[in-house]
């Protein structure tokens, strides 16, 4: 374990919204091997309490040993990375898990919903690099307020962005797969997912009805990080379970047992 893991320093937070917090921690290591869809667990605390680490997608890398976590405050853990300062180090253990199988030749589009968004800007910068035509985006939230900033992340890389609010004040009023149907997406369109479950069940439907590959990001709680306990078991298509952690987070989303068919 102990070559994954490192203190990394505090180089940058920037609040995006009241509970919406980017990070920029420096470490060559992890921004040298990280995937798009990789995460790292971080100790919040003093490692009593919370006693465990928590799970953060690698949202974006820098300059060759900079990299991001972008989050949302929603319990003790978040709260207290909400109130760490610039300079000061952080435990990192990481990168972990699967990523993201890169369709060079696409055609590519991204779905995101909520704090699920924060992986695929990894993704579409590296897409934007590596792909022969540059990846739709489609990305959903509650409100402008917590949508608008992420947008503007996606846009300065020259993506084309097709946002959606539940309560309509940016982008279209309502739903992602709405805008999905809209798109006019290739036959042989790969999607890749991250968001809320019913969210990401609805996708990998809309996507299943009309042959598109789909990948899907699985953010089940954690304890491990590492697949040496269960606690991020998910049920699989063939029978069985797999581990988020480390089979995942990112999933053929036909090799899951959904609750919905
Ligand atoms: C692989 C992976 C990547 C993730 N990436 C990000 C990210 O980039 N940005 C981000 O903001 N969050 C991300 N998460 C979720 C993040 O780990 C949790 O929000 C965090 O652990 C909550 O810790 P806490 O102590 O603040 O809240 P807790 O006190 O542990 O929980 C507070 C509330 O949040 C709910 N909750 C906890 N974990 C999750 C979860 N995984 N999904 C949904 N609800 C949860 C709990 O049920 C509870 O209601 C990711 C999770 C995984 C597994
Ligand atoms: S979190 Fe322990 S096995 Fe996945």
């Amino acid at each position: 374990m102990s070559q994954f893991q490192e203190k990394t320093q505090i180089i940058r937070i920037e609040r995006l919204t009241t509970d919406i917090i980017r990070l920029t921690l420096e470490s060559s290591r992890i921004v040298s091997t990280a995937k798009p869809g990789q995460f790292v667990m971080i100790r919040t605390g003093n490692g009593k309490d919370p006693l465990l680490r928590r799970p953060f997608s690698i949202s974006q890398i820098a300059n060759g040993k900079y990299f991001q976590i972008l989050f949302k405050v929603v319990g003790r853990g978040t709260a207290l990375l909400a109130h760490c300062r610039e300079g000061e180090s952080l435990s990192v253990l990481g990168p972990l898990g699967s990523g993201f199988r890169i369709h060079s030749n696409g055609p590519n589009c991204l779905v995101g919903g909520g704090m699920g968004i924060a992986p695929l800007l990894f993704l579409g910068k590296t897409m934007a690099r590596q792909c022969s035509a540059p990846p739709l985006v489609v990305l959903g939230a509650r409100n402008r307020e917590e949508l608008a900033p992420l947008v503007d992340d996606f846009a300065e890389l020259g993506l084309s962005v097709h946002p959606a609010t539940d309560d309509g004040s940016f982008g279209h009023h309502g739903l992602v797969t709405d805008v999905l149907k809209n798109l006019g997406l290739g036959d042989d369109c790969m999607t890749y997912v991250c968001g809320p479950h019913l969210m990401m069940t609805a996708v990998h439907l809309f996507c299943k009805d009309r042959g598109y590959g789909c990948q899907v990001s699985m953010e089940t709680a954690m304890a491990c990080g590492m697949g040496a306990c269960l606690g991020c078991i998910v049920p699989l298509e063939e029978g069985g379970y797999g581990h988020a952690c480390s089979d995942g987070p990112v999933f053929d989303a036909k090799e899951l047992l959904w609750e919905v068919k």
